[in-house]
């Protein structure tokens, strides 16, 4: 080979190690340094299977889990929370950022409807609690039951929405899912040294 090929090969060699610095190296080296924030625990055991119902069912591709910063949006304007920031991301692999915001962002969700009864009725049929909704239902995480037992958590819904017959329980997805869904709660203040550079 003569010394052109030779040159643009080891500039094309060159290029590809820096990209791959500056995009994967250095940013990972920076990760492993985020602690959690104030207030911010492991999932439990049924939060984490909820967070698996959450990421089958697509909820991502209507939700984002991610305030942003004051100064370029109305996000904390809106009563979504205070800017979200790498430690609010430990326990989360992978995120769940989403891209869409179809819905309402969902990062202080479990902070701002804490009602679980109210999770669970939106869950089985959001137009009950929400008459203009566009959320797709999800009746098939719940059971009608002749009878409710004595562990099952029972779903209030009105005779519009209801079974002909039977009452509604919640089936352990549900479950799962809305105690995922209360467990979404940053809203803990931040030390100065952890907020955004941009909201200092
Ligand atoms: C097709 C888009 C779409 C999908 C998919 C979707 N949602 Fe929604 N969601 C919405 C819309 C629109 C609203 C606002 C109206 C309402 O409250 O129903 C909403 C509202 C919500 C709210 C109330 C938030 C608030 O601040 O009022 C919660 C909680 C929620 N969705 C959870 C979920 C979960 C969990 C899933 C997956 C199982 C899901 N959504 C899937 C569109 C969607």
């Amino acid at each position: 080979m003569n010394l052109r090929v030779w040159l643009l090969l080891l500039g094309a060699v060159a290029i590809m190690s820096f990209a791959a610095m500056v995009l994967v190296v250095v940013p990972a080296a920076l990760l492993t340094e985020v602690k959690p924030s104030p207030g911010l625990e492991p999932y439990t055991a049924s939060e984490a299977s909820g967070r698996g119902v959450y990421i089958r069912e697509g909820c991502m591709y209507c939700h984002s889990q991610q305030v942003r910063d004051t100064t370029i949006t109305t996000d904390e304007a809106r009563g979504w929370g205070r800017p979200s920031v790498p430690g609010d991301y430990v326990y989360d692999a992978p995120h769940q950022l989403g891209t869409m915001r179809t819905g309402p962002d969902l990062m202080n969700v479990g902070a701002r409807l804490p009602d679980r009864r109210w999770q669970l009725l939106h869950l089985y049929q959001p137009r009950a609690v929400v008459p203009w909704s566009i959320m797709p239902s999800f009746p098939y995480l719940f059971e009608v039951k002749a009878q409710a037992g004595p562990d099952d958590e029972v779903v209030t819904v009105p005779p519009a929405w209801a079974p002909e017959s039977g009452v509604v329980v919640a089936g352990p997805e549900a479950v799962a899912l809305v105690d995922y869904l209360l467990s979404l709660d940053h809203t803990q203040p931040l030390a100065p040294t952890e907020a955004t550079p941009r909201a200092r």
